[in-house]
């Protein structure tokens, strides 16, 4: 991938980008084998062949640091002196989106949201937050320092509705603390529409602003397909998805004859799994819970965590679970490799290495693991 930004030496974000991408990707296959390779049954995994990524235009999601004027706001990151720096030409992202991040640099000279300084600590405008749907459709973020602007918004916003249909659905969201934390606990939705539909595989999952969604949609595509075709060929009859976000995982498991049930700690994130299922036909429970503090009580249970991992509690209790099989989705190799130390009743049967995150060092790896 050919970065502007990267060759000026302007954004470093990409750290792998030098490297060929065939490289990166055998780079990524081998850290993980290593880093799981103490794990006294790895031997016998089967390792399926790494996903690779399209090299450019994969994210779907641009969380953008507003900074510059109010005449001309930069959208990307601050430098180390705190002064923004424009990526919205960032090659990770489509032409769609590119599109998209000039008219809304327009839209926030037109309502005069003045860019938040982080060292003066003053303005209004944070972040701007953009997620692109496979259709092309857009859900776009204002994250605001206080609720001053929303009304100069709510002025200009059937212009930008009307010229830019592809715009579904616009939240504000109200950060008033001096954090780096992205976002606050309070969003606005100001659109009629309230999710953006995301169409993956044959489904469509139905995001709110506040959800997680995996950022590399073809990519989660084949995460999902990947689970789905365990689970039938282990033939689980019951299934718990673990960490469940939108559903993806226990949406693409439904199936006749099979009880699933989804548990997740956001509310906002189970209403939108609740709506899909409901859309769909699909015969599925989702629970709003914490994922470390249920009986994982399920043939097969499913689990995807944040970057820190299951922990002891939840490792404890699948070891004493009635649960035959785990599929292990995970983000961060290391964490990985410890909740694995702690599951000593399960053994790897195969793996696959996921290249969500194409010219950095990070990358998901799924795995099936079969108790003893
Ligand atoms: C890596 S995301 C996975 C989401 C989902 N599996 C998917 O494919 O989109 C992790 C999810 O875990 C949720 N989460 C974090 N801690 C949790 C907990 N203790 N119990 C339940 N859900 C939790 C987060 O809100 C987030 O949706």
């Amino acid at each position: 991938m050919d970065c502007a930004y990267f060759a000026a030496g302007r954004c470093g974000s990409c750290t792998e980008l030098p490297t060929p991408y065939d490289v990166q990707l055998d780079a990524k296959e081998r850290r993980c084998r290593e880093a799981l390779a103490d794990h006294p049954d790895i031997s016998g995994v089967s390792w399926l062949s790494t996903a690779a990524s399209a090299t450019e235009g994969f994210r779907n999601k641009a969380k953008m640091v507003v900074a510059g004027t109010p005449q001309a706001p930069t959208l990307g990151i601050l430098d180390p002196s705190g002064t923004g720096v424009d990526l919205r030409l960032c090659p990770l992202y489509s032409p769609a989106m590119h599109g998209l991040l000039e008219v809304l640099s327009e839209f926030v000279v037109r309502a005069r949201l003045t860019p938040y300084d982080v060292s003066l600590r003053r303005g209004e405008l944070k972040h701007l937050i953009v997620t692109e749907s496979p259709d092309g459709e857009f859900l776009v973020r204002f994250v605001l320092r206080s609720t001053e602007g929303v009304p100069r918004i709510r002025k200009h916003l059937p212009a930008l509705l009307a010229e830019h249909p592809s715009v579904a659905v616009v939240s504000v969201n109200r950060q008033p603390e001096h954090k780096a934390i992205l976002e606050g606990p309070e969003e606005e939705i100001l659109t009629d529409r309230l999710t953006l539909p995301m169409r993956v595989n044959d489904r469509v999952l139905h995001l709110r602003p506040r959800s997680f969604f995996q950022t590399n949609t073809d990519l989660a595509a084949t995460l999902y397909r990947q689970a789905s075709s365990w689970a039938d060929e282990v033939g689980a009859s019951s299934v718990l998805d673990l960490y469940c976000g939108v559903g993806g995982f226990a949406l693409h498991l439904a199936a006749p004859g099979r009880r699933v049930r989804g548990v997740e700690l956001s509310e906002e994130a189970v209403a939108s799994a609740v709506a899909t299922a409901t859309e769909s036909g699909l015969a599925v429970d989702f629970v709003c819970g914490d994922a470390t503090a249920v009986d994982a009580d399920a043939e097969l249970v499913v689990v995807n965590p944040p970057r820190r991992g299951l922990g002891p509690d939840l490792c404890a209790r699948l070891e004493s679970s009635s649960a035959r099989w785990v599929v292990y989705s995970s983000c961060n190799v290391t964490s990985l490799a410890r909740d694995l130390a702690q599951l000593p009743s399960w053994v790897p049967r195969r793996a696959r290495v996921i290249d969500m995150f194409a010219h950095t060092s990070h990358f998901e790896v799924i795995t099936l693991l079969e108790r003893r």
